[in-house]
């Protein structure tokens, strides 16, 4: 047992879409959630400078004392996950975009699958060897949508100006083709409710947070490190200079935690 806290890092609020999994499954962890948020968005920037940034907010966080890190960012992870598993001992778990499930699924549909994520990360070489590893039918197309992390960040869940991006993004996608939209970005699972309204029925969404935090589970478990008897608590802590950075935290998780309930019934 191990009463430490648990680091949850993103360049800003999308993490918290894999902070509330964390919270329903492990109730009993004590949190820290670290925005990166002078520095958010990451997915328009260079990877070097990227790099930097998820270094610096390792270290930030390792001298807290925390007992495991989890990258809740598909930006970060692609671009700095082996550094931080060079550098630091402790359990590190990073997130990549749900393709393989997604691709087992269209086997059953006969449909495609659609991957939205950050230009940063579907340039990457991880993303181009995770979709050659499992895309064996070729099934799998992707999409940029370097604008909604922003959008996200001023915490613009809904509304017409939210509805007449996606409109205009996938106005040239042929939606009848896809069985599967892979929300590829953390940020992304904000806009569940939206693009449930707007894609046709039988598009499933799927997005990597369970998987991540079964991941966790599963290495705090095997070290050892669980802790029983903490109450849940998350400290928000945010790399930005604007005071408000902690309320609009707050009110994402409380925001996510209504859409899972949603979700999950
Ligand atoms: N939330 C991050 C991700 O999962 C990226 C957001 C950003 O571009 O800063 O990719």
């Amino acid at each position: 047992m191990d009463k430490r806290a648990i680091a949850f890092f993103d360049s800003g609020i999308g993490g918290i879409s894999v902070l509330s999994e964390a919270l329903r499954m492990l109730p009993r962890e004590e949190y820290i959630y670290y925005a990166d948020t002078r520095h958010v968005p990451y997915g328009t920037k260079s990877k070097e400078e990227v790099r930097a940034y998820v270094l610096e907010a390792a270290a930030e966080l390792m001298r807290r004392q925390v007992k495991a890190l989890v990258v809740a960012c598909n930006t970060a992870t692609s671009i700095a996950i082996q550094d931080l598993r060079a550098t630091y001992d402790i359990p590190i778990v990073g997130m990549e975009p749900a393709v393989k499930p997604a691709v087992e699924l269209s086997r059953s549909t006969g449909r495609r699958v659609l991957v939205l994520a950050t230009p940063l990360t579907l340039s990457e070489r991880k993303y181009a060897e995770l979709v050659s590893r499992v895309d064996d039918g070729s099934v799998v197309d992707s999409l940029a949508l370097p604008e909604l992390v922003d959008t996200c960040e001023r915490l613009q869940f809904e509304g017409e100006a939210v509805r007449r991006y996606f409109r205009d993004k996938l106005a040239s996608v042929d939606l009848s083709r896809y069985g599967t939209v892979v929300l590829g970005c953390t940020h992304y699972p904000f806009y569940r409710r939206v693009l449930e309204e707007m894609l046709p029925g039988h598009i499933r969404l799927i997005d990597g947070a369970l998987g991540t935090v079964r991941r966790l589970a599963q290495l705090l478990a095997e070290r050892d490190l669980l802790n029983p008897a903490g109450r849940g608590r998350v400290t928000f802590l945010s790399s930005g200079r604007d005071p408000d950075d902690i309320r609009r935290m707050e009110t994402a998780l409380a925001h996510m935690r209504q859409l899972r309930e949603a979700v999950n019934g």
